[in-house]
């Protein structure tokens, strides 16, 4: 549904209802501007953000009278300026303000933007199209070429000094290819990738999750120590600077080619065009495009390509007259609610999910979306049979948006909270200060099988042939009733399972065997414990260097340790001193699984990736992206997104496209799977 249809038609409207209309619509996109500039944390898409700043611009343009001077139209970001920043980075205040670009939603509109620039520039234009970014807009000075400070727009005024964190960030340069004195301007994102690396360690943690990677990478980038910056992976392309001289170009397109000369990590996918009308065939082909990209978008910025005329064209108080920004209308479908099941997770809470009749959504078949927790559903009060919208949040996750009213069935009821275990029966609880609703019998057998299922997982014991259609199947004939028991099962009782041949018996004995040499991080992992996921059980291998040892710690040892904290050590003391955890540890000891910590530091620097700043590019045989990015970061090799001057190597498998040319431009030398597979001596 559009949320534009909502709104009553202006001229319908009494004097009272718009001033009364024109007052809620302020409050709302301050709070909505404050939620998203300041908390990063909007309770609204962009396009319900959009749909209410178009109809306040309407109603003040109808009724100028009631127009206020400290309207959100007024000012480029909603939200009390004035306020301190809770956080503690320091202000900045940016001697050019930061502006934000005009929006329309159609071509027409675009081409009735063309017209009137075309009028004020007194001739036809060139435009350079370029992606809209979804990300955050960043300022970085250099000064004689070093990078000497870095700010977030805030409210185009004044922003945030970011100037430590943004320094930990690959892709920006600290020192440019020539000593320039020049202020630039970009978009700080994180990519698709490492959003949904970032989502699930923070829920393997027990931690929030972000809502889409825009949010994502303002939290990393609003960050008071860097270190944690430094962790989220964050990349940036710059494209703008109010220093055109400086530069020594006259098109905002070789701008762009001078920053690439310069070391600034560019978008390629730009594009120049003869006249407007020509817009339709890259905005058509990025709408495609978009869902195979490795970042968001969220629209098209046209902007005249000659820079004099930039000049001349210049800006309103908010907005550039020579640039304006096509967005593409949200990617929503309607589809209808059918069922809403509830799900018992590892640790017991309680999930209901809305299944529904199956609809494509920004390039996926969709038919499931989490309705996370029994507050979440009341609110949005999802029935049985409602006609829902459903959007991907960041373009990722399937999002319930809203209840279409008019069209819910007559009889259909609230749906009820369960108040028993859909597994085992038994009463669900919740905790106190937690929104989620849980089961807390051990012996849940939903819980179990996650367990189970967490226990064999890549992360944890990597136990290759264990998923969770054959701990299904072991759970349901009896093979199998606890984690322990994985270790005393049989060849033969294996062949009793659906479609499982004696080689897979085989195959899986020996992978269940192999899991007991596992170092003892794995195996820490794999114990599930709340909050404690891959990253900290490494952590707490290294300092313990064996399970009895962190079984046998108090709270208080744990908790100083570096990167664990109070709320980790409190839940591991909670979780080993339970008797049911004290037998299964016996039984692992016995079944001889592995309690040493065995992994040490081994990175040999002379390998030759050592060191090295790597780009990945194209389709691999032996293996996949990630994996061959982890191996590389394993043996100190920096892998990053994109092709500078700083890059040391490229590895280019099949389908390569700009990234080879840019390489061999800038006569960075590239080798093949082939090579890295000879000169890393790695097998997979
Ligand atoms: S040009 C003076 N180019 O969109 C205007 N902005 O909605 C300078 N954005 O504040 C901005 N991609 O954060 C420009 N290729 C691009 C962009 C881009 C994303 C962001 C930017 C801006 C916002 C406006």
């Amino acid at each position: 549904m559009n949320p534009a249809d909502q709104f009553t038609p202006i001229e319908d409207l009494t004097f009272t209802q718009a001033q009364a209309e024109i007052r809620d619509l302020s409050d709302e996109l301050t709070k909505w501007g404050r939620e998203y500039y300041e908390e990063d944390n909007p309770s609204v898409e962009d396009y319900v953000y959009d749909a209410h700043y178009a109809r306040l611009v309407a109603l003040e343009k109808a009724y100028p009278s009631l127009a206020m001077p400290d309207s959100p139209t007024q000012h480029v970001a909603a939200g009390n300026q004035t306020k301190n920043d809770s956080r503690g980075l320091q202000k900045v205040v940016h001697p050019v303000p930061m502006l934000s670009l005009g929006d329309v939603f159609s071509i027409q509109e675009l081409l009735d933007w063309d017209l009137v620039t075309t009028k004020n520039a007194g001739s036809q234009q060139k435009y350079n199209l370029e992606l809209k970014i979804d990300g955050l807009a960043i300022s970085l000075r250099y000064e004689n070429g070093r990078l000497i400070q870095a700010s977030t727009r805030g409210d185009g005024s004044i922003g945030e000094n970011v100037t430590d964190n943004v320094k930990t960030i690959t892709e920006i340069p600290k020192v440019l290819n020539e000593p320039l004195t020049i202020e630039v301007r970009g978009e700080i994102y994180m990519r698709k990738e490492a959003f949904a690396d970032l989502n699930r360690q923070r829920d393997e943690e027990g931690k929030t999750i972000f809502a889409n990677p825009r949010n994502a990478a303002a939290g990393s980038l609003r960050q008071l120590d860097p270190k944690i910056t430094a962790k989220r992976h964050l990349s940036s392309f710059i494209y703008y600077t109010a220093q055109n001289d400086v530069l020594g170009v006259n098109t905002q397109s070789d701008v762009l080619e001078r920053f690439r000369q310069l070391g600034f990590p560019v978008n390629s996918s730009n594009k120049v065009i003869d006249r407007m009308t020509e817009v339709k065939d890259y905005i058509d082909e990025y709408t495609i495009k978009r869902d195979n990209l490795p970042y968001g978008i969220d629209g098209v910025v046209v902007k005249v390509n000659d820079l004099d005329v930039e000049n001349e064209l210049g800006n309103t108080v908010k907005i550039p007259r020579w640039s304006i920004a096509y967005k593409f209308p949200p990617e929503e479908a309607l589809t209808v609610v059918r069922d809403i099941t509830w799900t018992v997770g590892r640790t017991g809470v309680v999930t209901p999910t809305a299944i529904m009749d199956p609809v494509f959504l920004a390039g996926t078949k969709v038919k499931r979306a989490s309705l996370h927790n029994p507050d979440y559903l009341q609110e949005k009060d999802v029935r049985i049979g409602d006609t829902v919208t459903l959007h991907k949040a960041g373009d990722i996750i399937p999002e319930v948006g809203q209840v279409i009213l008019k069209k819910r069935p007559a009889d259909a009821q609230a749906y009820p909270i369960p108040v028993y275990c859909p597994s085992c029966k038994s009463k669900l609880v919740h905790v106190q200060g937690e929104v989620a609703l849980r089961c807390i019998n051990p012996e849940c057998p939903a819980q179990i099988k996650e367990g189970l299922i967490h226990f064999a997982s890549r992360n944890a014991m990597n136990i290759d042939g264990l998923g969770p259609r054959v701990v299904e199947q072991l759970l349901s004939k009896n093979l199998i009733r606890k984690i322990s028991d994985l270790y005393a099962l049989t060849e033969s009782q294996l062949t009793t399972l659906d479609k499982f041949a004696d080689l897979s018996s085989k195959n899986l004995i020996q992978a269940i065997d192999r899991s007991r040499q596992n170092s003892v991080e794995r195996l820490i992992t794999a114990l599930g414990i709340r909050g404690v996921g891959a990253k900290a059980a490494k952590v707490l291998a290294a300092h313990f260097k064996n399970l009895r040892n962190l079984q046998n710690a108090g709270a208080e040892e744990i908790a100083e340790i570096d990167g664990v904290g109070q709320v980790m050590a409190d839940a591991i003391r909670q979780y080993f001193n339970s008797e049911s955890v004290a037998s299964l540890i016996n039984e692992l000891e016995n079944f001889q699984v592995n309690f040493d910590y065995l992994t040490t530091s081994t990175v040999d620097e002379k390998n030759y990736f050592f060191n090295k700043r790597i780009v990945l590019t194209g389709k691999l045989i032996h293996w996949t992206r990630p994996q061959m990015q982890a191996w590389l970061e394993e043996h100190g090799a920096n892998v990053s997104s994109s092709v500078s001057s700083k890059t040391d190597l490229l590895i280019a498998g099949s389908d390569v496209g700009s990234k080879l040319e840019r390489a061999n431009k800038l006569g960075i030398k590239v080798i093949n799977e082939q090579d890295f597979i000879n000169l890393s001596n790695a097998k997979k």
